[in-house]
Protein backbone atom coordinates (compact mmCIF):
# COMPACT_ATOMS: atom_id res chain seq x y z
CA UNK A 1 0.00 0.00 0.00
CA UNK A 2 3.05 2.17 0.50
CA UNK A 3 2.66 4.98 -2.48
CA UNK A 4 -0.44 4.52 -2.92
CA UNK A 5 -2.60 8.04 -3.56
CA UNK A 6 -5.99 8.43 -2.74
CA UNK A 7 -7.35 11.55 -4.14
CA UNK A 8 -10.25 13.29 -2.35
CA UNK A 9 -13.21 12.01 -4.97
CA UNK A 10 -11.44 9.27 -6.18
CA UNK A 11 -14.48 6.75 -7.15
CA UNK A 12 -14.29 3.37 -6.33
CA UNK A 13 -17.39 1.46 -5.27
CA UNK A 14 -17.36 0.93 -1.17
CA UNK A 15 -17.09 -2.74 -2.24
CA UNK A 16 -14.03 -2.29 -4.20
CA UNK A 17 -12.98 0.03 -0.85
CA UNK A 18 -13.58 -2.67 1.22
CA UNK A 19 -12.28 -6.00 -0.73
CA UNK A 20 -9.17 -3.96 -1.14
CA UNK A 21 -8.61 -2.99 2.39
CA UNK A 22 -9.07 -5.86 3.30
CA UNK A 23 -6.48 -7.49 1.18
CA UNK A 24 -4.54 -5.21 2.82
CA UNK A 25 -5.49 -5.49 6.20
CA UNK A 26 -2.70 -6.63 8.81
CA UNK A 27 -2.64 -7.39 12.43
CA UNK A 28 -0.32 -5.03 13.24
CA UNK A 29 -0.55 -1.96 11.26
CA UNK A 30 2.61 -0.07 10.04
CA UNK A 31 3.56 3.09 8.46
CA UNK A 32 2.42 1.43 5.21
CA UNK A 33 -1.10 1.53 6.24
CA UNK A 34 -0.94 5.35 6.24
CA UNK A 35 -0.75 6.30 2.22
CA UNK A 36 0.29 9.97 0.95
CA UNK A 37 -3.10 12.10 0.44
CA UNK A 38 -3.76 14.13 -1.98
CA UNK A 39 -6.40 17.19 -1.90
CA UNK A 40 -6.94 19.95 -3.89
CA UNK A 41 -4.11 22.40 -2.66
CA UNK A 42 -2.76 19.44 -0.19
CA UNK A 43 -0.33 16.56 0.19
CA UNK A 44 -0.23 14.90 3.61
CA UNK A 45 2.69 12.50 4.03
CA UNK A 46 4.94 11.37 7.08
CA UNK A 47 6.84 14.25 8.76
CA UNK A 48 10.23 13.94 8.31
CA UNK A 49 13.64 15.53 9.14
CA UNK A 50 13.69 18.37 7.00
CA UNK A 51 10.39 19.21 8.80
CA UNK A 52 11.93 20.10 11.84
CA UNK A 53 12.97 24.02 11.57
CA UNK A 54 8.98 24.82 10.57
CA UNK A 55 7.52 22.47 12.62
CA UNK A 56 9.43 23.84 15.65
CA UNK A 57 8.76 27.48 14.44
CA UNK A 58 4.95 26.98 13.95
CA UNK A 59 4.66 24.63 16.87
CA UNK A 60 6.57 26.96 19.15
CA UNK A 61 3.04 29.05 19.98
CA UNK A 62 0.64 29.25 22.56
CA UNK A 63 -2.31 29.60 20.76
CA UNK A 64 -1.59 26.27 19.34
CA UNK A 65 -0.21 24.84 22.02
CA UNK A 66 -2.65 25.36 24.47
CA UNK A 67 -5.20 24.06 22.12
CA UNK A 68 -3.73 20.48 22.09
CA UNK A 69 -3.59 18.06 24.74
CA UNK A 70 -0.31 17.14 24.16
CA UNK A 71 2.34 19.95 23.22
CA UNK A 72 4.34 21.30 25.38
CA UNK A 73 5.19 25.28 25.31
CA UNK A 74 7.63 26.60 24.71
CA UNK A 75 8.21 24.21 22.05
CA UNK A 76 11.98 23.68 20.85
CA UNK A 77 13.69 21.93 18.15
CA UNK A 78 14.71 19.77 19.99
CA UNK A 79 11.00 19.11 20.40
CA UNK A 80 10.27 18.57 16.61
CA UNK A 81 13.22 16.58 16.26
CA UNK A 82 11.81 14.05 18.83
CA UNK A 83 8.58 14.53 17.72
CA UNK A 84 9.51 13.05 13.84
CA UNK A 85 12.11 10.37 15.53
CA UNK A 86 9.09 9.22 17.46
CA UNK A 87 6.28 9.26 14.49
CA UNK A 88 8.81 7.31 12.75
CA UNK A 89 8.62 4.78 15.18
CA UNK A 90 4.57 4.38 15.14
CA UNK A 91 5.02 5.77 18.66
CA UNK A 92 2.46 8.39 17.99
CA UNK A 93 -0.87 7.03 17.08
CA UNK A 94 -0.09 4.74 14.06
CA UNK A 95 -1.23 7.46 11.51
CA UNK A 96 0.59 11.12 11.92
CA UNK A 97 0.71 13.47 8.88
CA UNK A 98 2.88 16.29 8.00
CA UNK A 99 0.34 19.04 6.44
CA UNK A 100 1.76 20.46 3.16
CA UNK A 101 1.24 22.61 0.78
CA UNK A 102 0.74 20.62 -2.93
CA UNK A 103 2.06 23.78 -4.99
CA UNK A 104 5.52 24.61 -2.83
CA UNK A 105 6.19 21.86 -0.46
CA UNK A 106 5.26 24.09 2.70
CA UNK A 107 5.02 22.46 6.09
CA UNK A 108 1.64 23.49 7.30
CA UNK A 109 0.97 21.77 10.29
CA UNK A 110 0.06 18.27 11.36
CA UNK A 111 -2.70 16.15 11.53
CA UNK A 112 -3.22 12.21 12.62
CA UNK A 113 -5.46 9.64 13.65
CA UNK A 114 -4.71 7.15 16.91
CA UNK A 115 -6.48 4.14 18.03
CA UNK A 116 -8.99 4.02 21.30
CA UNK A 117 -9.69 1.70 23.62
CA UNK A 118 -12.53 0.86 21.31
CA UNK A 119 -11.04 -0.68 18.25
CA UNK A 120 -13.81 0.02 16.17
CA UNK A 121 -13.06 3.75 17.01
CA UNK A 122 -10.07 5.69 16.13
CA UNK A 123 -9.03 9.77 17.15
CA UNK A 124 -8.47 12.42 14.55
CA UNK A 125 -6.52 15.57 16.01
CA UNK A 126 -4.75 18.47 14.07
CA UNK A 127 -3.15 22.12 14.47
CA UNK A 128 -1.81 23.97 11.80
CA UNK A 129 0.54 27.26 11.99
CA UNK A 130 -1.28 30.19 12.62
CA UNK A 131 0.00 32.31 9.62
CA UNK A 132 -2.05 29.37 7.48
CA UNK A 133 -5.33 29.60 9.69
CA UNK A 134 -8.92 30.43 8.33
CA UNK A 135 -7.98 29.35 4.76
CA UNK A 136 -9.87 26.06 4.51
CA UNK A 137 -6.72 24.01 4.62
CA UNK A 138 -7.91 21.81 8.15
CA UNK A 139 -10.95 21.42 6.59
CA UNK A 140 -9.69 20.24 3.73
CA UNK A 141 -7.10 18.04 5.58
CA UNK A 142 -9.44 16.61 7.86
CA UNK A 143 -11.83 15.62 4.73
CA UNK A 144 -8.59 13.74 3.12
CA UNK A 145 -7.75 11.87 6.54
CA UNK A 146 -11.24 10.83 7.31
CA UNK A 147 -12.19 9.35 3.65
CA UNK A 148 -8.68 7.27 3.87
CA UNK A 149 -10.12 5.97 7.43
CA UNK A 150 -13.10 5.27 6.36
CA UNK A 151 -12.42 3.27 2.66
CA UNK A 152 -9.19 2.00 3.72
CA UNK A 153 -10.33 0.56 7.59
CA UNK A 154 -13.15 -1.60 7.57
CA UNK A 155 -12.56 -2.54 11.32
CA UNK A 156 -13.81 1.19 11.89
CA UNK A 157 -16.99 2.24 12.50
CA UNK A 158 -16.71 5.79 14.19
CA UNK A 159 -14.07 8.87 14.45
CA UNK A 160 -14.22 10.75 17.81
CA UNK A 161 -12.61 14.61 17.64
CA UNK A 162 -12.63 16.20 21.01
CA UNK A 163 -11.92 20.48 21.29
CA UNK A 164 -11.44 22.76 24.05
CA UNK A 165 -15.03 24.53 24.73
CA UNK A 166 -13.54 27.51 23.70
CA UNK A 167 -11.41 26.55 19.91
CA UNK A 168 -14.49 27.78 18.22
CA UNK A 169 -12.01 27.62 14.78
CA UNK A 170 -12.05 23.82 15.84
CA UNK A 171 -15.41 23.37 16.34
CA UNK A 172 -16.20 24.66 12.76
CA UNK A 173 -13.57 22.61 11.12
CA UNK A 174 -15.29 19.57 13.17
CA UNK A 175 -19.00 20.64 11.87
CA UNK A 176 -17.87 21.15 8.38
CA UNK A 177 -16.68 17.37 8.86
CA UNK A 178 -19.82 16.29 9.62
CA UNK A 179 -19.41 15.23 13.33
CA UNK A 180 -22.39 15.36 15.66
CA UNK A 181 -21.97 16.52 19.34
CA UNK A 182 -22.15 12.95 21.93
CA UNK A 183 -20.89 15.16 25.26
CA UNK A 184 -18.31 17.52 27.34
CA UNK A 185 -15.95 16.52 29.82
CA UNK A 186 -12.38 17.37 30.69
CA UNK A 187 -9.36 16.77 29.51
CA UNK A 188 -5.31 17.27 30.35
CA UNK A 189 -3.61 19.98 28.30
CA UNK A 190 0.27 19.56 28.68
CA UNK A 191 1.16 23.53 27.92
CA UNK A 192 -1.48 24.78 29.98
CA UNK A 193 -0.78 21.67 33.30
CA UNK A 194 -4.03 21.79 33.77
CA UNK A 195 -7.46 19.80 32.84
CA UNK A 196 -9.73 21.87 30.39
CA UNK A 197 -13.25 21.69 29.31
CA UNK A 198 -13.69 20.34 26.59
CA UNK A 199 -16.44 18.56 23.68
CA UNK A 200 -16.84 15.74 22.10
CA UNK A 201 -17.76 14.71 18.79
CA UNK A 202 -18.39 11.52 16.64
CA UNK A 203 -18.74 10.85 13.04
CA UNK A 204 -20.22 7.62 12.39
CA UNK A 205 -20.01 5.79 9.38
CA UNK A 206 -23.07 5.87 7.93
CA UNK A 207 -23.38 9.42 8.37
CA UNK A 208 -19.93 10.11 6.82
CA UNK A 209 -21.49 7.67 3.40
CA UNK A 210 -24.30 9.80 3.34
CA UNK A 211 -22.11 13.08 3.03
CA UNK A 212 -19.41 11.71 0.80
CA UNK A 213 -19.60 14.56 -1.45
CA UNK A 214 -18.93 17.07 1.37
CA UNK A 215 -20.16 19.94 -0.58
CA UNK A 216 -23.29 18.68 1.84
CA UNK A 217 -21.65 20.97 4.37
CA UNK A 218 -19.85 23.91 3.31
C1 LIG B 1 -8.37 24.80 14.72
C2 LIG B 1 -7.47 24.97 13.51
C3 LIG B 1 -6.77 23.65 13.23
C4 LIG B 1 -8.35 25.38 12.34
O1 LIG B 1 -7.54 25.41 11.17
P1 LIG B 1 -7.96 26.22 9.88
O2 LIG B 1 -7.14 25.70 8.75
O3 LIG B 1 -7.94 27.66 10.17
O4 LIG B 1 -9.48 25.73 9.70
P2 LIG B 1 -10.43 26.02 8.47
O5 LIG B 1 -9.96 27.25 7.76
O6 LIG B 1 -10.59 24.78 7.70
O7 LIG B 1 -11.81 26.32 9.20
C5 LIG B 1 -11.85 27.25 10.27
C6 LIG B 1 -13.26 27.76 10.42
O8 LIG B 1 -13.40 28.40 11.69
C7 LIG B 1 -13.88 29.71 11.48
N1 LIG B 1 -13.37 30.52 12.55
C8 LIG B 1 -12.10 30.71 12.90
N2 LIG B 1 -12.03 31.53 13.95
C9 LIG B 1 -13.30 31.86 14.28
C10 LIG B 1 -13.89 32.67 15.26
N3 LIG B 1 -13.16 33.30 16.17
N4 LIG B 1 -15.23 32.78 15.30
C11 LIG B 1 -16.00 32.14 14.39
N5 LIG B 1 -15.49 31.33 13.42
C12 LIG B 1 -14.16 31.22 13.36
C13 LIG B 1 -13.37 30.10 10.12
O9 LIG B 1 -14.09 31.18 9.59
C14 LIG B 1 -13.61 28.80 9.37
O10 LIG B 1 -14.96 28.61 9.10
P3 LIG B 1 -15.58 28.91 7.62
O11 LIG B 1 -14.87 28.03 6.66
O12 LIG B 1 -17.01 28.56 7.77
O13 LIG B 1 -15.35 30.36 7.34
C15 LIG B 1 -6.41 26.07 13.74
O14 LIG B 1 -7.05 27.24 14.15
C16 LIG B 1 -5.40 25.65 14.79
O15 LIG B 1 -4.45 24.97 14.50
N6 LIG B 1 -5.61 26.08 16.04
C17 LIG B 1 -4.70 25.73 17.14
C18 LIG B 1 -4.63 24.25 17.39
C19 LIG B 1 -5.98 23.62 17.50
O16 LIG B 1 -6.93 24.23 17.95
N7 LIG B 1 -6.08 22.35 17.08
C20 LIG B 1 -7.31 21.62 17.19
C21 LIG B 1 -7.42 21.03 18.53
S1 LIG B 1 -9.02 20.28 18.76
Amino acid sequence: MQGELLREGQSRSPREDQRSSMERLRPDRSRTDCPVLLSERLVLRAPHEDDIDALAHLANNANVATMVSRMPHPYTVNDAADFVRRTKAGAIGKCVYAITKADNGAFLGCCGIEPTEDPATVEIGYWLGEPYWNKGYTTEAAHALIDMVFRTRPDVEQIDARCRVTNVASRRVIHKCGFQFQGSGLAASLALGSNVPVEWFRLDRKTWISLRSWGVLR
